[in-house]
């Protein structure tokens, strides 16, 4: 296999990302650069983001976003062999601006291009900090737009959902009770902060979706943040003071007591030996930290990347790229184009 050098660009939500990915002539993947450029503080004070703001700040920030990440790989344009880009899920103008970016960039250098999929580029982000992926493995992805187990038997080619979120993504619901409690956006980083210093079991918050007649490989965390809001607006009407950590440590333990009880679960129930986990909230130190512990009960191998490639960023997209080069399939047609509501079966379009 030759090596060969991909620039992948990533634009579905509120962060800028532009990644450089070397494919080693042995299939392995070396990670050169990794640059992002979040527009989230413009979006803070409305509590989520804004798409129309997110296209516009994607549009300024494009270039010199490439030229960093380029500089930093201490590379040339005219070096970079394959561009990939996130073609979906995500927010439409978001995406437009990543994916018009892409082609620009693939036609000024007469370069094929990959149109991916942002939720496998999550699972790929792992294979840039640990390795090949064991395969046939499963995979939790949490972010804040997505919660769904996966069931990876080839990362270029096959991919398959085995379960996913009925209503709200954990991020979520992260999101969500940290307005409640009132704390800044995005919720699960001050959430997974002010939790070390609460109880996990102060308050008996619901696990969704566990019951004996529920789908065993779905998730439900609406009914936990209404929990929460109602809880707090109870103690509120009667005057009483919010105990701000015990409810975040209680609703995060709720959150990861579900999230990895099922996804090892449902490994051992599918029979393979490596759990991956992935996304935004799989930077949660609680999270990782209980998926740590009941993977080594049951046996299994546990893979979290580091923080900085969980959350959203173009070296994943680099990643998918390199794997679907290595895996020989073809590039994508200039006609191609965003799609919001991409089906995260297709690994690239
Ligand atoms: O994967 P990501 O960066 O973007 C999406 O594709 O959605 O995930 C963003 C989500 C947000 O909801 C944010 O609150 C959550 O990831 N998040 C966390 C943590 N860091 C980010 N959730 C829990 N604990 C964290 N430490
Ligand atoms: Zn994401």
């Amino acid at each position: 296999m030759n090596r060969a050098i991909v620039l992948g660009i990533e634009s579905s939500c509120d962060e800028t990302g532009v990644g450089v990915v070397e494919l080693q002539g042995n299939g392995t993947l070396q990670l050169l650069a990794d640059e992002v450029a979040s527009s989230v503080e413009l979006h803070a004070r409305f509590g989520g983001v804004v798409p129309e703001v997110a296209s516009r700040a994607h549009l300024e920030a494009m270039q010199p976003t490439v030229d960093r990440a380029l500089r930093s790989a201490g590379l040339s344009l005219s070096e970079v062999d394959y561009i990939a880009v996130t073609c979906g899920p995500g927010l439409a103008g978001a995406l437009m601006v990543g994916v018009s970016a892409a082609k620009a960039y693939a036609a000024a250098l007469n370069r094929p291009f990959f149109g991916v999929n942002h939720l496998a580029g999550h699972v790929a982000a792992d294979t840039l900090e640990h390795g090949p992926l064991p395969q046939p493995c499963v995979a939790l992805l949490v972010s804040g737009g997505h919660t769904q187990l996966l069931l990876i038997e080839d990362l270029a080619t096959k991919i398959t959902e085995i379960g996913s979120t009925i209503d709200d993504a954990a991020g979520e619901a992260y999101d969500k009770v940290a307005r409640v409690l009132g704390l800044p956006y995005p919720g699960g980083p001050p959430i997974d902060k002010l939790a070390q210093e609460g109880n996990p079991t102060a308050i008996a918050f619901p696990r969704g979706m566990t019951g004996p007649r529920d789908s065993r490989h779905d998730f439900s965390f609406s009914g936990l943040k209404t929990a929460v809001a109602r809880w707090v607006e109870q103690r509120e009407s009667a005057g009483a003071e919010i105990p701000v950590a015990d409810v975040a440590a209680s609703f995060q333990e709720a959150v990861a007591d579900v999230l990895t009880m099922k996804a090892v679960r449902a490994a051992k129930e599918i029979g393979v030996d490596t759990l991956v986990v992935s996304g935004g909230v799989a930077a949660n130190s609680r999270i990782s930290g209980l998926a740590r512990e009941r993977c080594a009960e049951a046996g299994l191998t546990l893979r979290v990347p580091r923080p900085r490639l969980c959350t959203d960023n173009g070296a994943m997209i680099a990643a998918v790229g390199a794997h679907l080069v290595a895996a020989g399939v073809q590039p994508s047609s200039w006609e191609v184009s965003a799609d919001p509501a991409l089906d995260v079966a297709t690994v690239s379009i």
